[in-house]
């Protein structure tokens, strides 16, 4: 069964067609990130107005080898999102189901996430099982075993799911606050990364081991050295519920800033780089902890990552590093971002037709 999928619930105007859920035959997507850069965050109008733009251009180069009549089914992000942004994917897919004569498959964007598991690539990573070997298969190789544990973490998300199998998922929790994303984000503009966000306080903390004395563990730099001498908090961490809260750290994160102000001109750029470090592990270790107890408490047999956070090499070591019981997955890092492959696969696994009269954008869509 092929699959056109349609996403544009923020800045990506995406494509793809996917064949039965797992084989993408073809994708193509475009950004309005650079547009939005001297704003420091998306501006919703001009996301929309460019996806008007890039929608036709998309849909063309993605089309290109495939004949319309062999697609079965047109799904679509619904939600939630930007308004005019899904505006633009949604008219679009009902006006190519109503021409073409095909079904429509509405999908929710934060499920369709969880997707990017399924979908087939000699490439894709599964980062468990034995220690520090990374293994690359293909789903066909190597199934995932249910139930399984998802962890979706985005600029506007961070939800954990509990899927008793392919088809069926149960949210168990998420934050009460900022998204692990947005904090990435906040956190890098509060240290001085300008327009990167997570992204770029990533690349930032990656220089904190280049920075290390060859023969310095860091708990002899904090307890050695002043100005490497901060803790960020882990909220939530070990309070029993599987809900998540960010938006401390950011707080947490400003005050130590005000400490540190006289130290700025002299440590300036060594400064940077342990708070980059520290943020990501605060960031990091919680979302493990809190996965973790999760597959631990559902009697899960894998976990499954998504989402944009989920291309943070950092948490990706840490699952691996942390555990042998689960089998992880994470998608590679194109497709745990946004993009229409994973609206095609959701649409094949989890939901059903209805008809396109009743297709509508759903901004603040529910996640349960
Ligand atoms: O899933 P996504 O592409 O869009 C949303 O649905 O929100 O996620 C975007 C988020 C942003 O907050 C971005 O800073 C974060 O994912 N992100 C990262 C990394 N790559 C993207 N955060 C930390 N490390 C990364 N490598
Ligand atoms: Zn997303």
């Amino acid at each position: 069964m092929k699959i056109l999928g349609i996403e544009t619930s923020f800045d990506e105007t995406g494509v793809a067609i996917v064949e039965n859920g797992e084989t993408i035959l073809s994708q193509t997507l475009a950004s309005s990130a650079s547009l939005h850069k001297k704003y420091g965050g998306v501006v919703p109008e001009i996301a929309a107005r460019k996806q008007v733009e890039l929608m036709i251009p998309v849909l063309t180069e993605t089309l290109n080898e495939i004949s319309p009549q062999s697609i079965d089914a047109i799904a679509v992000t619904i939600g939630p999102g930007l308004i005019g942004s899904l505006l633009v994917g949604v008219e679009t897919a009902k006006t190519l189901a109503m021409v073409w004569n095909k079904p429509i498959i509405p999908v929710n964007h934060i499920h369709a996430h969880i997707y990017a598991n399924f979908l087939m690539s000699d490439k894709k990573e599964v980062i468990s099982e034995k220690k520090k070997d990374k293994k690359l298969i293909t789903s066909h190789v190597s199934p995932i075993t249910f139930p399984a544990i998802a962890l979706i973490v985005s600029g506007g998300h961070t939800e954990l799911f509990y899927m008793e199998t392919e088809k069926q998922l149960k949210w168990i929790g998420g934050t009460v606050d900022d998204a692990a994303g947005e904090c990435f984000d906040k956190i890098a503009r509060l240290i001085g990364l300008e327009s990167g966000g997570g992204p770029a306080l990533a690349a930032e903390a990656t220089k904190f081991k280049i920075h290390l004395p060859a023969n310095a563990t860091h708990q002899a730099l904090q307890a050695g050295d002043s100005k490497f001498n901060i803790q960020l908090p882990r909220p939530m961490m070990h309070d029993g519920s599987f809900n998540f809260s960010f938006s401390g750290l950011k707080t947490a994160l400003m005050r130590e800033l005000k400490t540190h102000t006289e130290e700025l001109p002299t440590f300036n750029f060594q400064l940077t780089t342990y708070l980059a470090h520290e943020a990501q592990e605060a960031i990091t270790d919680v979302l493990v902890h809190k996965t973790l107890k999760a597959a631990q408490n559902y009697e899960a047999k894998s976990i499954l990552l998504g989402g944009g956070v989920a291309a943070n090499e950092k948490l990706r070591e840490k699952f691996q590093i942390h555990d042998s019981k689960f089998q992880i997955l994470a998608p590679l890092a194109a497709l745990c971002t946004d993009n229409a492959a994973v609206v095609a696969a959701c649409a094949y696994f989890l939901n059903e037709p209805i008809p396109w009269s009743e297709v509508t954008a759903q901004p603040n869509l529910s996640i349960e």
